[in-house]
């Protein structure tokens, strides 16, 4: 039986799986993705409706997928196998173990940036450094993409997890405070107050057909949900545990620190952006660093904190194809590992060479006075569309496969005061989220509108 294989864990107390769980959401979603994607979206608009989207949907499916994982005690194929023995809703569980792996794959090639300009900083190269030659390298980008990706592959198979878990508790605030700083810094340059008029007052005018699709996307991304990672997670969590309040940490935590990484980038561009994109905010913080009092420090300090937030990020993505290969496929947890993080090599060389290494790769499809390259498309389809469609059949299959009542009967456990709130729960899971993404889905395919 799977269920007993020796490579699977437990964790050791909540407050290490609340600490894995807000790491694998708190990392590049926050510092870098939110910013950017709230400054190619319209801003304030945008951060008002991601809140709601956090609240609303990601709250909802983070208590689903967390609630899953620990009935069943599995992967996220395994949890589906265990609800109904045979059925084509498994497809659900593989395409969340595939969009992990996809997701890994560009994102270790931004984790590999957060390492190169670590270096820069430690080298005293901030000032000199051009971050657009830097991405351009071909030799230097696979090297920073290689090194992340096997020092992910080295924590996960040599299950150094729960040291690099301990150390996060003390880092996270490290970070918190750091964040503070450089908000302090960003708040007294020029023009702060126009760049923080934009990401805190809203425009509605802004709001264009795009800000739904990313706001949910985002949000998903970000709580790293919609592909399998809490199912995973709740996997080895003991039933005394309350999952109720765990969700709730786990996702105030990673808006929190979304929206503090908000704080240090607007004020700093001085006014609405002129061109958002991947690579903003490393040109932005750069900026910062170059004009603050122990700047270089405060680099060195931030691109650490920055590269380990990542790593629990990395870590986690990994863990789901990991884990569905231990306990589905009877492999060894080393060889699994491996076996995956090959399959990463390869996919993400690509978007390792998609930002000026390779000029087809960067400039696959055109989007407004810029361009695509693979890594952005990467990050659309997969970051995005995949794990909201992802979510969106969780909760269809929690609703009408699992049940609600055998949901709530998990949920209960450790936290029976949930049993007066678990009809808004059901309206968040039955109508709330497939009428959300499914106006998006229609609205897609009625309009042929994707990417740019
Ligand atoms: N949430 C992480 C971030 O914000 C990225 C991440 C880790 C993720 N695991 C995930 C995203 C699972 C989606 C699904 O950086």
């Amino acid at each position: 039986m799977s269920a007993s294989n020796p490579d699977r864990g437990q964790w050791s107390s909540k407050l290490t799986f609340v600490l894995a769980a807000a790491g694998s959401a708190i990392g590049l979603g926050n510092i870098w993705r939110f910013p950017y994607v709230t400054a190619e979206n319209g801003g304030g608009a945008f951060v008002l409706i991601y809140l709601a989207v956090v609240i609303l949907l990601g709250f909802p499916v983070m208590l689903l997928e967390l609630s899953l994982g620990r009935f069943s005690q599995k992967n996220p194929v395994g949890a589906i196998r265990a609800v109904r023995r045979r059925t084509p809703w498994v497809i659900v569980g593989f395409l969340g173990v595939f969009t992990g792996v996809a997701i890994l794959s560009y994102y270790t090639v931004v984790a590999g940036w957060t390492v190169g300009y670590l270096v820069k900083s430690i080298g005293f190269h901030l000032r000199t450094a051009d971050f657009g030659t830097f991405i351009a390298d071909a030799p230097v980008q696979l090297g920073y993409f290689a090194f992340f990706l096997i020092a992910t592959v080295g924590v996960v198979a040599g299950g150094v997890r729960d040291g690099i878990e301990r150390m996060t508790r003390i880092l996270m605030p490290v970070l918190l405070v750091l964040m503070l700083l450089l908000i302090a810094r960003s708040l007294t340059l020029d023009g702060a107050m126009a760049g923080l008029r934009f990401y805190l007052i809203p425009d509605f005018s802004k709001i264009t057909s795009h800000t739904l699709i990313y706001a949910i996307g985002q949000g998903f991304f970000s709580l790293s949900l919609g592909m399998g990672a809490m199912i995973t997670y709740g996997s080895y969590l003991s039933k005394r545990e309350n999952l109720v309040s765990s969700a709730a940490w786990v996702c105030s935590f990673d808006t929190l620190i979304a929206f503090l990484a908000g704080l240090i980038i607007f004020p700093a561009l001085g006014g609405a952006p002129a061109k958002g994109g991947p690579t903003l905010v490393f040109v932005v913080l750069i900026d910062i660093f170059n004009n603050m009092p122990l700047g270089h420090w405060a680099a060195i300090l931030f691109f650490f904190l920055l590269a380990i937030a990542a790593l629990t990020s990395t870590v986690s993505l990994l863990e789901v194809a990991t884990a569905y290969l231990v306990d589905e496929r009877n492999m060894s947890r080393r060889k699994a590992v491996w076996l995956v993080g090959g399959a990463t090599a390869l996919l993400g060389i690509p978007s390792a060479l998609s930002q000026g290494a390779v000029g087809f790769l960067s400039r696959l499809i055109p989007k407004g006075d810029g361009h695509m390259g693979f890594l952005d498309i990467m990050d659309f389809l997969f970051g995005n569309i995949s794990l909201t469609l992802g979510a969106l059949l969780l909760c269809l299959f929690g609703v009408y496969v699992w049940k609600m009542r055998h949901a709530v009967a998990e949920v209960v456990q450790g936290c029976e005061g949930f049993r007066s709130w678990w009809q808004l729960w059901r309206l968040a899971l039955m109508i709330l989220a497939p009428l959300a993404i499914g106006t998006m889905i229609v609205y897609i395919l009625v309009t042929g509108e994707t990417l740019g």
